[in-house]
């Protein structure tokens, strides 16, 4: 079994690298494969676009990272490893355990809430967990290729795990158990005349989600009953994946505009959408949550399947078009916000206003903010 603080040493890294070096080459390490001069036949072929590809293009960049992407992208390490650590959570709990995402053996009462979301959402769950242990861990082996130094939070790894039979109990590095969860995406998404960057602010889909504190997993096995109370956690936690994976959507977009290498911004390019690739299922599935009061906070989720108000009805998934930059300019689907300005001590003000790092310790946030502070000083382009 790996823990949480594995997830930041660098054997079981090693390891993935090479089964996916592995596979990549299908028997013959990359770097043979290219040095035996079949690359220029074989290695050459047609990218996705139909477009030539070279496999010298695979070279790797040996030219040391600037000051500014470096600290770019050990931000977007730092927030990856804060994400694989809830993800981690939830998989225990509502996810799959398998040899991909090991840890935990699952609360089979939590999935059957999960499952009334639908019946994949287990599937999801260790899906996006695997992806977000991948994309630390490729941005800390990319940053140490590029002569930068890894992004590292194990110390921090303290807060309690969730008692409840299933889960783990190893120290973690966020709090999924009293969260307030901001839903107000859901009505950006949907609105065409607003966007955040121009100043405008938007209602929540769930306001009771955005006051007091909430679990999204149970935190011991009293929270398997009464149903209501187990459905509105797993729905707690069907909206905080969401809440979260479209704050990944912008965080990306709006940390390119800073980085001057090419192949760093091709890093944060392609890692960003998948993101939105996560955020776009979790909206269609937030949607599916029931109304329900949860009996023992008194917790409302909205029927939102039902509504006729087009900002709240639950099937509007695709990102409206809205104002973008200027209002003087004609209305865009975009993702929103993408502003620049500040965006890494924003994000860290987000989470930390969810509630998601909740009893950490003041060193913690010192760390955090620091790599914060260093991403946003990286100057912009233009
Ligand atoms: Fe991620
Ligand atoms: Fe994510």
């Amino acid at each position: 079994m790996r823990s949480s603080r594995e997830f930041e040493t660098g054997p079981s890294l090693d390891e993935k690298m090479a089964v996916a070096a592995e596979e990549a080459g299908r028997g013959l390490s990359r770097r043979a494969f290219i040095a035996s001069g079949v690359a220029v036949g074989v290695g050459a072929g047609l990218g996705p676009f139909g477009g030539a590809v070279s496999a010298l293009a695979d070279k790797p960049a040996s030219s040391k990272l600037s000051k500014g992407d470096a600290a770019i992208l050990r931000f977007l390490a730092a927030a990856e490893i804060l994400e694989t650590d809830f993800w981690q959570q939830y998989n225990e709990l509502g996810g799959i355990v398998d040899s991909e995402v090991p840890g935990g053996s699952g609360s089979p009462m939590y999935i059957k809430a999960l499952e009334v979301l639908d019946e994949d959402m287990p599937q999801y769950i260790h899906d996006n967990t695997e992806d977000e242990f991948t994309h630390f861990t490729f941005l800390n082996a990319y940053l140490e290729s590029r002569g930068r130094e890894a992004v590292d939070l194990k110390q921090f790894a303290e807060l309690p795990s969730s008692k409840a039979t299933g889960a783990q109990q190893i120290g973690r590095l966020t709090n999924l158990m009293e969260l307030t969860v901001d839903t107000s995406w859901w009505t950006r998404y949907r609105s065409h005349t607003k966007n955040p960057d121009l100043g405008d602010s938007f209602a929540q889909a769930v306001p009771g989600l955005a006051k007091g504190e909430h679990p999204a997993i149970p935190r011991t096995d009293a929270d398997l009953k009464p149903e209501a109370h187990l459905q509105a956690i797993a729905n707690t936690a069907g909206f905080h994946f969401a809440t979260i994976e479209q704050g990944g959507t912008s965080l990306y977009p709006a940390l390119a505009q800073r980085t001057r290498d090419a192949e760093a911004l091709r890093v944060v390019l392609s890692i960003g959408p998948t993101e939105a690739m996560h955020f776009q299922t979790w909206q269609d599935k937030a949607g599916n949550a029931p109304a329900i009061t949860d009996p023992q906070t008194g917790l409302e989720f909205p029927n939102l399947k039902e509504s006729t108000d087009e900002e709240l009805k639950a099937n509007l998934i695709m990102p409206e078009p809205a104002p973008f930059l200027r209002k003087s300019l004609p209305i865009v689907s975009i993702v929103r916000p993408t502003e620049t300005t500040g965006i890494a001590m924003g994000v860290v003000e987000f989470l930390t206003a969810m509630g998601l790092f909740k009893g950490q310790s003041k060193g913690f946030f010192e760390a955090l903010k620091q790599l914060a502070s260093e991403a946003d000083a990286a100057r912009p382009r233009g």
